[in-house]
């Protein structure tokens, strides 16, 4: 294939237009529910610690040989139903200069944490130069994957705000929170900034062929829905707007945030995910019409017996049978010591079940 001839990402022509996973984004019928789940790639399998061993996660992240390898892991095991690109949501800061770490068992660690205006300058635009291993990588696999779409992603400007400002994982976000509220002019510029350096980085990955993106703002429920509209919504619309003209589907994610899904909706995404504590027909309830639904068994659940974990899927399924369109997930990412066997036989369990249902 020469790089005229590349296929057209979101367009009808696409070789995954025709994917259960992008029908189901787009609220048309499938031939069963798709499915995939967050943090499918990981420790979780044997081939990835095998693969990674002696090797940082954030150079890992820099190899487009191993980064292509781990992303296909889980779809040749489990033949879920989308790939999800191998990387993290600290990459683009890293990318731009940002001195940070990945610890092994916490988290990313930045050196010098951003809190004040002189701090902003740290932030500068993201250039595709900057991840031309991100670009290679997603070549090589899309080329792989066939017909099968890859999801590519990013970190909400909230929940990256979240770790730069406290300088690493934080329970209850109070640098993030006191910035937000002590300085609200300084807060929204350091979203703004990192709205426009995740727009930039998303658009990397879709113009290297991802066929839909995940917008990750994994730390949003830690916050007041009136906060949310006034604090966050701007700039995670902005990165939704950076990429609506691809036409790929958008999809966006927090956890604990029950309360938050209808804005979450407005604030431009195509598929809302949905955490494992609001039952999809409630989810889609506050979500309102127009926006297909991702989710949500409880990643914990996968340390049941097997026929618990049918009659939770069971219960999943049910509540989304009515559903424009889903999306199956669990409610957060894979737990590192989860049995892989467990999540190649949920989905299997839910393209039986849910082809049954159509036929
Ligand atoms: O399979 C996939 O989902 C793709 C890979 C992926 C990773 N990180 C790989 C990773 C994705 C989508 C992410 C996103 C990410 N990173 C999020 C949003 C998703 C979520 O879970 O809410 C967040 C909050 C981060 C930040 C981050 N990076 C955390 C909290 C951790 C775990 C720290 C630990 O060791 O427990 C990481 C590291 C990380 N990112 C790992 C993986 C596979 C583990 C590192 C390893 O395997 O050595």
């Amino acid at each position: 294939m020469s790089a005229n001839d590349r296929r057209p990402v979101g367009s009808p022509q696409s070789q995954t237009y025709d994917s259960a996973f992008l029908k189901a984004c787009r609220r048309e019928p499938v031939p069963h529910t798709p499915v995939w789940f967050m943090r499918q790639a990981g420790r979780s399998l044997p081939e990835y610690l095998k693969v990674r061993e002696g090797i940082p996660m954030l150079e890992s992240c820099m190899r487009p040989e191993l980064v292509t390898e781990i992303t296909l892991q889980p779809v040749r095991r489990h033949g879920v139903d989308a790939a999800i690109f191998f990387s993290d949501i600290v990459v683009p800061l890293k990318a731009i200069g940002i001195d940070l770490d990945i610890k092994p068992g916490v988290g990313p660690v930045i050196a010098e944490p951003i809190r004040t205006r002189a701090d902003l300058a740290r932030l500068r635009d993201l250039t595709p130069d900057d991840v031309a291993y991100v670009t290679e990588a997603i070549g090589m696999l899309t080329r792989e994957l066939g017909s099968t779409p890859l999801i590519g992603f990013a970190g909400a400007p909230f929940t990256l705000a979240s770790y730069l400002v406290e300088g690493g994982p934080s329970r209850n976000h109070e640098h993030t929170k006191a910035l937000m509220y002590g300085d609200p002019q300084l807060w929204a510029d350091l979203l703004d900034r990192l709205a426009e350096i995740t727009g930039a980085f998303l658009k990397v990955q879709i113009e290297a062929g991802a066929s839909a993106v995940q917008l990750f703002d994994s730390w949003v429920g830690a916050i007041a829905p009136a906060d949310y509209t006034r604090s966050v919504m701007p700039a995670s619309a902005k990165v939704f707007d950076a990429v609506a003209s691809y036409g790929v589907p958008r999809i966006h994610f927090g956890v604990g945030t029950g309360e938050l899904l209808g804005l979450m909706g407005e604030a431009g995404a195509d598929v809302v995910g949905v955490d494992w504590r609001v039952p999809m027909d409630e989810a889609a309830r506050r979500v309102g019409p127009g926006k297909a639904l991702q989710g949500n068994l409880d990643p914990a659940v996968l340390f049941s017996t097997p026929d618990a974990v049918m009659a939770k899927t069971d219960e999943v399924l049910a509540a989304a049978a009515g559903l424009e369109g889903h999306i199956f997930n669990l409610g957060h990412g894979v737990l590192p010591t989860t049995d892989p066997d467990a999540l190649t036989r949920l989905t299997e369990y839910v393209h039986t079940r849910t082809a049954a249902r159509q036929g």
